[in-house]
């Protein structure tokens, strides 16, 4: 894995689910870069069969030149199973385990943060992934689904399936994506795991970055989730103003060919990339964007956008040059 210049360990792409897709991952990679390996959002097994919308998005032809790590949520082993079988078909070797999804109709069933609270399904999940050949995992969880010491019962079963790493986002499933991190809990399981563990949680800057690494030495890599969707070149410093547009051109030709609900089904996804997306964007700026009904109005509100980030990037670097210290001749 090569690492990113910026720091002495890699530097995951969290997955998010509706957001950090294959369109988004190659754009990413393409425009800015920086880093190590992108996660892919969850894949699962619905009326019986693996999503195809979820397999077409790992297909490795749509995720050239980058390094994937799909992700797989299931309860029942042979749901697992089924995922593990179609991502070894597709050449995959290397799996991600979500034991982190806060969200309740999921966690209810006992699935990703739910799966906390019950290591006996762990275990059984656990056994049966370790019986496969050829691949190895990773794990991505929280502290616990409704109580912060959940992982003290399931960090002894990481024995069993003996994963690359353990990224941890330290909170509690029912805090949903709410509240502090509990960073006495994530000491506690850093201290006693002895897998390599992963931080993950509330990383927005680079400075917030090496604040992390300084702080643990130990962890194995960071990743970073929502603060890369806000700003897909937190890696750049020196980022062109015109390659916000370009990263934001390229998502509406992926999505362009890649959804076929029509305009509206496009126009709709591509107001919700804003959700998350620059979230310094104007009030009035980001309204436009939201009240738009076609693509022609809705590239005019997000040209109006783009324009306006561009200008406050120009501003940085004149401010920059202006604070340079060069000698000043006039
Ligand atoms: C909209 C959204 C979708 C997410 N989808 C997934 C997912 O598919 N798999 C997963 O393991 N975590 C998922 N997460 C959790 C993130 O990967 C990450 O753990 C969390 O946002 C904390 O990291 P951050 O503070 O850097 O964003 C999602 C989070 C959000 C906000």
């Amino acid at each position: 894995m090569n690492m990113n210049d910026n720091f002495k360990i890699p530097v995951l792409a969290a997955p998010l689910q509706g957001v950090t897709d294959n369109v988004w991952r190659m754009a990413q990679h393409e425009v800015f870069g920086g880093v190590d390996a992108y996660y892919a959002p969850f894949m699962r097994v619905e009326h019986g069969e693996v999503r195809r919308k979820d397999l077409r998005d790992v297909n490795p032809e749509r995720n050239a030149g980058i390094t994937l790590i799909p992700q797989i949520l299931a309860c029942q082993p042979d749901h697992a199973m089924m995922m593990v079988d179609a991502l070894k078909l597709m050449g995959y070797s290397r799996i991600d385990i979500n034991l982190g999804c806060p969200f309740p109709p999921i966690a209810l069933h006992r699935k990703g943060s739910g799966m906390l609270a019950y290591p006996d399904l762990v275990e059984g999940l656990f056994k049966a992934l370790a019986a496969v050949d050829e691949v190895e995992y990773s794990v991505k969880m929280r502290i616990g689904w409704d109580r912060n010491d959940q992982w003290r019962d399931i960090l002894p079963l990481m024995e069993m399936l003996k994963p690359v790493n353990i990224a941890v986002h330290p909170r509690i499933g029912k805090q949903q994506y709410k509240g502090d991190l509990d960073i006495e809990q994530f000491e506690a399981l850093l201290a006693a795991s002895s897998c390599p563990v992963v931080y993950n949680g509330n990383l927005r800057t680079v400075e917030d970055i090496e604040a992390t690494i300084q702080r643990y030495p130990k962890i194995a890599a960071v990743m970073v989730g929502s603060g890369l969707a806000a700003n897909p070149g937190m890696f750049v410093p020196d980022a062109a103003p015109g390659d916000y547009r370009r990263f934001h051109d390229l998502l509406v030709d992926g999505y362009t060919e890649q959804l076929n609900g029509g305009e509206a089904q496009l126009v709709r996804h591509l107001q919700d990339i804003w959700q998350t997306f620059l979230p310094g964007t104007g009030r009035k700026l980001f309204k436009a964007i939201r009240k738009s009904r076609t693509l022609e109005q809705y590239e005019t509100a997000a040209a109006a956008a783009l324009a306006d980030v561009e200008n406050a990037l120009k501003n940085a670097f004149s401010d920059e040059s202006a604070d340079s210290g060069d000698p000043d001749f006039s």
